[in-house]
């Protein structure tokens, strides 16, 4: 039972979200994973551990998270059981001070997910380019996975377009478009390096054949982007299915929506 109010109020976030994910049918499983910076919200007592040799080292060291502290899910860990008991099903880490490892400082002790190098060079990345950005959720939504496994929409520009211009939403609300990452192995630091790469120029990446990854402040708004592109990305598919190819959105009432909303 965590006392710390802060920090419960935002796990029980991170726990409404997963439930969504549930609901949506993006998390067979344990499709998908979360991490979230939780280093504000921890007392100057609750941060004063002092390192133990068990620590587990990184794949690649992340310097400047050295002593940040991260809410993230278990391995294995299924999103439906996340929401209803996201302690149990996660744990909190503490990157060591020389950035190199991290140790979980909370019981019970459950293993990060496979994915953390991918969270943690995400983390590091948008750090330095001083994105204000404490959050990153991954998940499987079924539609745009699908649109992944046409070679066309394997261009980000394409996908952005195609996106976008199913309706003013997507536009809006996810400004910098996807970056499409080219498939690799889950877990592995390969599929780490290419996602930052994507970072660079989009808040959200496409993993071709396996899903989504959104980065934001705030955790129900990285599902709401996602939420967005995937209602995109049904009308595309439905339009297909009826057996027409849906006129969207011109470039013109794009370009004077960027003016509208000032993005
Ligand atoms: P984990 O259970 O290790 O978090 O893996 C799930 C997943 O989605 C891998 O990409
Ligand atoms: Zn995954």
């Amino acid at each position: 039972m965590i006392e710390n109010k802060s920090l419960r109020a935002e796990i029980d976030k991170i726990a409404e979200v997963a439930g969504y994910v549930w609901e949506k049918g993006w998390a067979e499983r344990n499709g998908g994973n979360i991490s979230v910076n939780v280093t504000r919200f921890l007392d100057e007592p609750e941060m004063n551990f002092s390192e133990t040799s068990d620590a587990t080292p990184l794949l690649e060291p992340v310097t400047n998270l050295a002593g940040d502290c991260f809410y993230v899910t278990g391995t294995g860990m299924r999103m439906r059981y996340i929401a209803r008991k996201p302690c149990e099903n996660g744990s909190i880490i503490r990157i060591t001070s020389d950035g190199a490892a991290y140790e979980i400082i909370s019981e019970p002790a459950v293993k990060p997910t496979s994915e953390l190098p991918s969270h943690l060079l995400m983390h590091s990345y948008l750090r330095k380019a001083c994105r204000n950005s404490r959050v990153v959720l991954h998940t499987h939504p079924t539609d745009i996975i699908g649109l992944t496994h046409c070679k066309p929409f394997l261009d980000s520009t394409h996908f952005t377009r195609t996106l976008w211009s199913m309706i003013p939403e997507s536009r809006i609300i996810v400004p910098k478009g996807v970056g499409i990452v080219p498939y690799q192995i889950p877990g592995s630091i390969e599929l780490a390096h290419a996602t930052i790469e994507m970072l660079e120029k989009h808040d959200i990446v496409c993993w071709e054949k396996h899903g989504m990854l959104a980065t934001g402040e705030d955790i129900i708004e990285c599902f709401d982007a996602i939420d967005t592109l995937s209602k995109s990305a049904q009308i595309y598919l439905n339009a297909r299915m009826a057996g027409f190819e849906p006129e969207g959105l011109t470039d013109k009432q794009l370009d004077n929506l960027a003016v509208a909303f000032n993005l």
